[in-house]
């Protein structure tokens, strides 16, 4: 057995050559948020992308997205979507509501889906 004892003057450079292993090459996954980012009253928020309704997803993590009937008459839920993957295209009652602020990004987010 080998009881070599290393003293600091051993260690100095030049003196001895520790080889230390190529440190192995780790990838690094760079996870990009796939959030829906939304705004209403000039407050912009960034909701996870989970199957459903985007209100119930935005209010499940405590986003507060202000909502009244959930049956889109109102208009209380109206939302710009600023960044929104994965979400569904504007039904009947959001057509009906918004008419031409569809055009400009408007939502009714008791309506919208995440697909
Ligand atoms: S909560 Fe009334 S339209 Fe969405």
């Amino acid at each position: 057995m080998n009881n070599r004892v290393f003293t600091v003057g051993s260690l100095i450079s030049g003196r001895l050559i520790v080889k230390h292993p190529a440190p192995e090459r780790t990838e690094r996954k760079i996870i990009k948020a796939e959030g829906i980012i939304v705004e209403q009253n000039g407050k912009r928020m960034e909701i996870y992308p989970v199957k459903g309704k985007l209100l119930d997803a935005a209010l499940s993590q405590g986003k507060p997205i202000q909502y009244k009937c959930r049956k889109g008459t109102c208009g209380q839920c109206t939302i710009k979507v600023v960044n929104a993957p994965g979400l569904s295209y504007p039904n009947e009652q959001e057509k009906k509501k918004l008419k031409n602020e569809i055009t400009n990004g408007y939502r009714l987010a008791c309506q919208a889906e995440i697909l």
